[in-house]
């Protein structure tokens, strides 16, 4: 379902979007609606609600009251045109290019991506025939360079994990517009706060809510984001929307949902079949960690600058990876991307002779964990871990070789996040 355009700040809307009080009970906090099906008012009503006729509540593995109110508050966040909302990051990434792509088909991506993102593309979205290019999207001439019109849409994230590497999204736009096939945007790293895709051409948005949006590191989530900008009618490439639907008696997507169509096909066919849908439970926790979005983002990235800042100083360190950084390569375009500042996730690595790893052994406060974007710090190497997958070139290419160390910073006092690493360094 569409959603309406707001006019409020980011911030009333993080608290706002798409809930109001319980219509039955008045509860003001969006309850979670746990149940896996809905009383149809008549057969009539079953059967327009079946037909997509209809817009209304059938049974959770489509939609849900709860994650209803997440889909909407997030489409409004991004300022998007509408959302479906998933159990994980990877289930929105599978959802997102479900649509699009058909068996033969193949995807341009940036190398710079999350370890599992480039595994996922390369090995299971093989098997469904889905081929991948990756490029170094550092520069955007590579994506117009290798594109035939076998590829069906562009996947970047806005700022990678691990590097901070930043892309320039308006230019890699124009490309996807050119060969008319939609830009896809892991926007997981900046969160909607730092980062607005669409503002720059992008035409689908993705999340792992898992990091930011949940924040607190308890729940597994995902969501697709349309714009509502591109015209799948005009591109003519993608017959799943432009062409009549086996599974909906012949409706035609595109015509009968317009700039809303292709998160309805995502839904009615893609979330159906596939079957990756979110607990309203997840929802819940998710729609409650978007109200302090904006002020835990400003504190993550208040943080991590200045614990970035601390390990460039320091004599054992030989580099820092963080877009934030004067010495980063990525300023510009941070400057323009992400104005608000760079996330609390970055690379960094040892001087010869030091062992990175140590530092891990040697914290008190980080958790040697295998996630970001938690309040709590968290320290890992990805080249053995999230990165472990990827070949050794692959590493190197995706900012994750051996020496590499990540932080995702919390909200602790950034004083005793130094402290911590300032002594676990003493001992490496
Ligand atoms: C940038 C990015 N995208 C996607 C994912 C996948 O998300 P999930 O773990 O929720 O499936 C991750 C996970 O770390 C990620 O960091």
């Amino acid at each position: 379902m569409a959603v309406p355009k707001d006019k409020h700040n980011f911030e009333t809307r993080t608290i706002h979007a798409g809930a109001a009080p319980d219509p039955t009970t008045g509860a003001r906090s969006t309850p979670i609606y746990q149940t896996t099906a809905y009383a149809f008012d008549s057969t009539e009503h079953a059967a327009s609600l079946f037909n997509l006729q209809n817009f209304g509540f059938i049974y959770s593995r489509l939609t849900n009251p709860t994650v209803s109110v997440l889909e909407e508050r997030l489409a409004n966040l991004e300022n998007g045109r509408a959302a479906v909302a998933c159990s994980t990051g990877h289930a929105a990434q599978l959802l997102a290019l479900h649509p699009l792509m058909n068996p033969g088909d193949r995807l341009i991506a940036s190398r710079n991506l999350y370890g599992g993102s480039i595994t996922q593309f390369s090995h299971s979205f093989k098997r469904f025939g889905w081929g991948v290019d990756f490029v170094d999207g550092t520069n955007p001439n590579n994506f117009s360079k290798i594109i035939t019109p076998k590829h069906k849409c562009i996947f970047i994230e806005s700022l990678s994990n691990p590097g901070g590497v930043i892309l320039d999204i308006e230019k890699i736009s124009t490309i996807s517009k050119k060969h008319q096939i939609p830009l896809i945007v892991d926007n997981t790293m900046a969160s909607p706060y730092l980062c607005n895709p669409f503002k720059w051409g992008a035409d689908i948005i993705t999340h792992s809510m898992t990091k930011f949006i949940g924040g607190h590191g308890n729940s597994m989530g995902g969501i697709v984001i349309e714009s509502g900008n591109f015209d799948w009618l005009a591109s003519k490439k993608f017959t799943s929307l432009t062409g009549p639907s086996a599974s909906y008696h012949g409706l035609i997507f595109a015509e009968t949902f317009g700039d809303f169509a292709y998160s309805m096909k995502l839904r009615a066919d893609s979330l159906r079949d596939l079957g990756s849908s979110l607990s309203p439970t997840n929802a819940f926790y998710f729609i409650t960690g978007l109200e302090t979005l904006h002020i835990r983002m400003e504190r993550h990235c208040k943080n991590a600058y200045k614990i970035a800042n601390f390990l460039e100083k320091h004599n054992k360190i030989a580099w820092v990876s963080y877009a934030g950084l004067k010495s980063s390569s990525f300023g510009f375009l941070a400057r323009k991307y992400m104005k608000k500042g760079v996330g609390p996730v970055f690379t960094f690595g040892v001087k010869k002779g030091f062992s990175g790893k140590k530092i891990i052994s040697n914290v008190n406060i980080f958790s040697h964990v295998a996630n970001v974007g938690d309040t709590r710090s968290l320290i890992l190497h990805p080249a053995s871990t999230t990165h472990n997958q990827l070949t050794e070139d692959q590493k190197i290419a995706a900012g994750s070789g051996q020496e590499v160390i990540r932080l995702s910073i919390g909200l602790e006092h950034a004083d005793d996040l130094i402290e911590d690493l300032d002594n676990s360094l003493k001992n490496i």
